[in-house]
């Protein structure tokens, strides 16, 4: 490992600052659509703003790896288009009321124009990312779509049972961490690096998704809505097997199995409260657990830097896993 130290949360956002300013105005310009309702929806999203995780993901990708052209302004619009796309679709299929603390997209303007608007931006994603001239772009980017498509709905027929360890890390790595490996193979892509190298920042990618939903999914068991600003325990009322919930499955006792086999089943907390499961959960150290997890992802991301040479770009990479595992929202 190098001796390159982590950076602050403050001199990444400074360092981002302005290439991130610069995304958001290419954001807003390509989500204009001579058709009212598709601008008022993609708009209404992106001013609602968001980490902009993505994005900062494949600036520092490319950066590091000594790319500074405007394709990096571009694509990092795309990513967040395609991630906007797939939340609008995703808070219809969960039936999801709020999205970054506002109503979501859907209880306002309804699923049928939403469905709509989500294509719409997915195809916009594809138009902008066309004017790199590059096949390796479009590939990745074809790719990823269907992955997280398909992850969608392979989730669709878990749900209600429960599922294994390595069914979860399935989904996990298609809903999720996919658009993560996505983002920072593109910047290795703009920086017209080799296959090696581009492998390396896909496994700081991947890695790094598997922890960011691994940690949504706790969130998801332990937030409260006003920090989250989404739904909370949302997942269990879905019937979807999160890991902390797969380990009490595995590792409780037969009545903690029971009980959690009656929410997923039910699809709700009629039957069994909440804080029952939470308090099976903690019993069983299953949060602990699936944080755990998540650290050795974190970790196993940082180790993928080890052939990066020292920049404050590489700094900032570093720093990201510890704000993945720390982050509140
Ligand atoms: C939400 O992603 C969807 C998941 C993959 C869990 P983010 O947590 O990055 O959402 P925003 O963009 O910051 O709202
Ligand atoms: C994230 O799954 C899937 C997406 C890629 C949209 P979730 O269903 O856990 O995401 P949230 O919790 O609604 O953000
Ligand atoms: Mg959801
Ligand atoms: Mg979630």
């Amino acid at each position: 490992m190098s001796t390159t130290t982590i950076a602050t949360a403050k001199e990444v956002f400074d360092l981002l600052h302005d290439d991130l300013c610069s995304i958001e105005r290419e954001f807003g310009e390509d989500a204009i659509s001579s058709v009212k309702a598709i601008t008022e929806i993609s708009e209404y999203l992106r001013e609602g703003g968001g980490k902009r995780i993505r994005p900062s993901l494949l600036l520092l990708s490319a950066r590091s790896q000594g790319y500074s052209g405007p394709g990096m302004v571009r694509l990092g619009a795309v990513v967040e288009m395609v991630h906007t796309a797939t939340l609008v679709h995703d808070d219809i299929i969960d039936s999801a009321d709020t999205r970054r603390g506002r109503p979501s997209a859907n209880t306002t303007w309804g699923n049928a124009k939403c469905v709509l608007a989500g294509d719409w931006l997915y195809m916009q994603a594809f138009r902008v990312a066309l004017e790199e001239r590059n096949f390796k772009v479009l590939d990745l980017l074809i790719n990823l779509t269907q992955q997280m498509v398909e992850g969608e709905l392979l989730q669709m027929e878990t749900l209600g049972r429960p599922v294994t360890e390595q069914e979860y890390n399935d989904l996990i790595y298609r809903k999720t961490a996919c658009l993560f490996e996505v983002s920072m193979r593109l910047g290795s892509v703009l920086a017209n690096q080799n296959g090696d190298a581009e492998a390396q920042m896909g496994e700081y990618g991947h890695s790094l998704g598997m922890a960011f939903q691994i940690v949504d999914d706790v969130l998801d068991l332990t937030a409260t809505e006003e920090v989250l600003g989404k739904p909370v325990a949302s997942d269990l009322r879905e019937g979807k097997a999160t890991l902390a919930v797969i380990h009490s499955l595995e590792h409780g006792t037969a009545q903690d199995r029971e009980a959690i086999l009656k929410v997923l089943s039910d699809r709700s907390f009629n039957r069994v409260r909440h804080d029952e499961i939470l308090a099976i959960l903690v019993r069983n150290g299953s949060l602990d657990h699936a944080m755990n997890v998540a650290f050795h992802y974190a970790e196993r991301a940082r180790a993928a830097l080890s052939g990066l040479p020292d920049s404050d770009y590489k700094r900032a990479l570093l720093w990201v896993p510890d704000f993945v595992l720390a982050r509140e929202k």
